[in-house]
């Protein structure tokens, strides 16, 4: 593992701890999905085992199955629609704390669970903090039926908000990925998105597109690892 490798999974690891202290006896959880909200879990695992009493709502079935097999109790929306709090990490964050979700593929439910929690907290590490959205490749999930027409209005969308970009089917191994939903994944590359809120507005009501990975007005506060040590973004700081 090279010297980089290991300085970001340590930024996770940081950050995931800390997250973890954020959860208090009770509580009902959002458990984010990708690497650092495994690093969050590897280290709510060692609260659980020291006895801290909590529920999660996985985000993802990979999410599941590691939450399951570290003996956290598990539950869902169903049972409980309103979590106290979700952990996740984010492709991007800005100032505003508006995120691009998705890189792992799990926006949906991300966003479901996010959106029904009282709060969200984004855990990154410095180099996912941007001036402007849209480096990242935006994750648009789409219904596979009519994929080509859903691609026309997303395209026209784009050229309506005067964004300029190609459109990406994320593929795995021989064919497209599928979400967990059974969906498959558009990634935009657009360079820079200077106003999300419009973009959302136009994805929005496009029949075929599912969600995509914009997340606005969603996170309530962001703890980002630094070189050395952890600190807050949002309210607080
Ligand atoms: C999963 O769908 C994503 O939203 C992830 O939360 C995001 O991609 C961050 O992942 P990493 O922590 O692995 O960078």
């Amino acid at each position: 593992m090279s010297h980089n490798n290991d300085s970001a999974a340590q930024a996770r690891a940081r950050v995931g701890a800390e997250a973890a202290n954020a959860v208090t006896d009770g509580m009902v959880v959002g458990l984010g999905t990708g690497r650092t909200a495994e690093a969050f879990l590897a280290a709510l695992t060692a609260r659980v085992a020291a006895g801290l009493t909590i529920t999660g709502i996985p985000t993802s079935q990979r999410t599941a199955d590691l939450a399951t097999r570290a003996g956290i109790p598990l539950t869902d929306l169903d049972r409980h629609p309103a979590p106290d709090l979700t952990i996740d990490g984010a492709d991007e964050i800005d100032e505003r704390l508006r995120l691009i979700k998705g890189g792992g593929g799990a926006l949906l439910r991300e966003k479901i669970v996010a959106s029904a929690s009282t709060e969200m907290l984004v855990i990154v590490d410095r180099g996912k903090v941007v001036d402007d959205l849209g480096a990242f490749p935006l994750p648009i999930e789409i219904v596979p039926f009519g994929a080509a027409a859903t691609i026309r209005h997303i395209e026209a969308a784009l050229t309506g908000c005067g964004l300029d970009g190609t459109l990406t089917l994320r593929r795995a191994g021989d064919g497209p990925f599928v979400t967990d939903s059974g969906h498959h994944i558009l990634d935009a590359s657009l360079g820079r998105i200077p106003d999300p809120e419009s973009l959302a507005a136009a994805l929005a009501p496009i029949p075929g597109v599912v969600e995509h990975g914009l997340f606005l007005n969603i996170a309530t506060r962001a703890l980002v690892a630094d070189a050395d040590g952890v600190t807050t973004l949002g309210p607080s700081s």
